[in-house]
């Protein structure tokens, strides 16, 4: 199969014909060839979404949020399809895979809703007769680059409250899982959305994603990835004076006090860690454990990673599927080596699995390492695979300052039976997510999903705060009294 770009309502190969293959992460079978696009494809496709933008704006958004209703009810008849396509170009086990699907469903409806809400404020104004108010107006044309760990759930935060909003768009999937972004473009088309309110357009991030910074038509741009290219989104950005709004790395901790439900903990510790592999921006890669509770955790985490089966996520068996590529097996595995080296203890996992059907894959043991300190390079940077740290902490005092103690700040959690201390820690905690009682993965599309510091520049997607990076603001002030009224000069009682 060739996946083309989607360009004004319809599938078309790109000025340039060159196409790469998109491979199976668990099996290295290939199973598709996705266009690698040029500048030039950009332009057609911010042309097409140019033209459409006008009209699309001038249509009543609860009618814009029907299309949604619809492409929700699409989504949803096709989840188990939508999954299986997700699970094999990207490599999370089928059930994370219908429950990414499902996160895009919930994303439409919720949208959806907004059509008949997209509030903004009716005020007094300072003079009589005079009446003010404040909406939400499109920017116009908006570029969405996507990551591969979330190939279609990231996408619908970011297109569903641009379409609603009124916004045409040019969407960048990533290279590695094109796949999910052609089905969404069959669903768009099937749904009736308008030609040109969806445009997609394959490619690199050098290529595509430049082309689309740099292009004065495009107001705004929603990126998730790492936070090096984050960095140069915003730099190229700025020098266009654009809106850019960035998701970016983590290095997200579990707090684990003394009097926390251990086995609780270790559920949510596995979970959050190992679930997708450990490449969620979400996932646990530090566990900051108190010193009365370090031997006991450790021992029950050993227990039940042991028993993790890691496979092909078509496999409903399977627990943990394998990382996207090659290289991220070897970044990975960089890691082992450096931790070594920095003094912290490898007490499982550490390697590239071997040997039978894993030969054909890319996967990593489930690792753990233990004795390490804060500063250590693998508790401060992000490694996006199953590796965890664990970090022995004195006091809640202490495990707030390690938590806080690195550039990121997506998610974080506590385990704790005290109130007090909970109240406290999701005060303290200095992430845009906190979870009480809970891994640090699993947010809701109604919440909006950021963070702080190197994570992120102060916006948000999903919730209704991803509605303020797919709106201007505009106040509109509306003066019947008949003469000239001086706002600030003639309010003077
Ligand atoms: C991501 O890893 O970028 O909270 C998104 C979670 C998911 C989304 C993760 N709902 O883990």
């Amino acid at each position: 199969m060739k996946l083309t770009n989607f360009v004004n309502g319809g599938f078309q190969e790109g000025q340039n014909a060159d196409f790469v293959p998109v491979t199976n992460p668990a099996t290295g079978e290939e199973l598709a060839e996705v266009q690698r696009s040029t500048a030039p494809d950009v332009e057609e496709a911010v042309k097409a979404a140019k033209a459409a933008q006008k009209k699309w704006a001038l249509v009543p958004a609860p009618k814009r949020a029907d299309y949604l209703y619809e492409i929700g009810r699409l989504m949803k008849e096709r989840k188990e399809q939508l999954a299986t396509v997700l699970t094999k170009e990207m490599g999370k086990v089928i059930e994370e895979g219908r429950g990414e699907v499902q996160e895009g469903i919930d994303m439409a409806f919720y949208m959806a809703g907004e059509g008949r809400r997209l509030f903004g404020e009716t005020t007094p104004s300072e003079l009589a007769d005079k009446f003010a108010m404040s909406v939400r107006a499109p920017i116009g044309v908006v570029g969405l680059i996507t990551p591969w760990n979330f190939p279609v759930a990231i996408a619908t935060w970011k297109s569903f409250p641009a379409i609603v909003a009124g916004n045409t768009f040019i969407w960048k999937p990533a290279t590695e899982t094109p796949m999910m972004a052609y089905e969404m473009a069959k669903i768009f088309k099937e749904a009736g959305l308008p030609d040109g309110v969806a445009n997609i357009v394959f490619g690199s991030g050098s290529e595509v994603g430049t082309a689309m910074i740099e292009h004065r038509d495009i107001r705004v741009i929603s990126f998730t990835g790492s936070t090096d290219t984050g960095r140069k989104v915003a730099e190229l950005g700025g020098r266009y004076l654009k809106k850019v709004s960035l998701e970016m790395g983590g290095k997200n901790a579990v707090i684990v006090m003394d009097d926390a439900d251990l086995d609780l903990a270790v559920d949510g510790i596995l979970w959050s860690a190992f679930g997708t592999a450990g490449q969620r921006c979400t996932a646990c890669s530090r566990v900051i454990v108190h010193k009365d509770a370090k031997e006991q955790l450790q021992q029950r985490l050993l227990d039940k990673m042991d028993k993790l089966t890691i496979g092909d996520g078509m496999d409903e068996t399977v627990k943990i599927g394998p990382v996207i590529n090659k290289k991220a097996l070897e970044k990975i595995h960089s890691y082992i080596e450096i931790g070594k080296q920095e003094g912290a203890e490898l007490v499982r996992g550490g390697e590239i699995l071997t040997g039978g059907h894993y030969d054909k894959g890319n996967y990593y043991a489930p690792t753990l390492f233990a004795g390490v300190t804060p500063d250590m390079r693998i508790a401060q940077e992000e490694i996006f695979g199953p590796v965890i740290s664990l970090i022995e902490v004195a006091s809640f005092e202490e495990a707030i300052e390690v938590n806080n103690g690195v550039i990121y700040g997506l998610s974080s959690s506590i385990f704790t039976a005290d109130v007090n201390r909970a109240f406290k820690a999701q005060r303290d905690l200095d992430t845009g997510i906190v979870y009480i009682n809970a891994g640090t993965t699993g947010a809701e599309i109604h919440l909006p999903f950021g963070g702080t510091k190197g994570t992120g520049n102060g916006h948000r997607d999903s919730g209704v705060a991803a509605l303020d990076v797919f709106t201007e603001w505009k106040s509109i002030y509306v003066d019947f009294s008949g003469k000239l009224q001086r706002a600030q000069i003639d309010n003077e009682a």
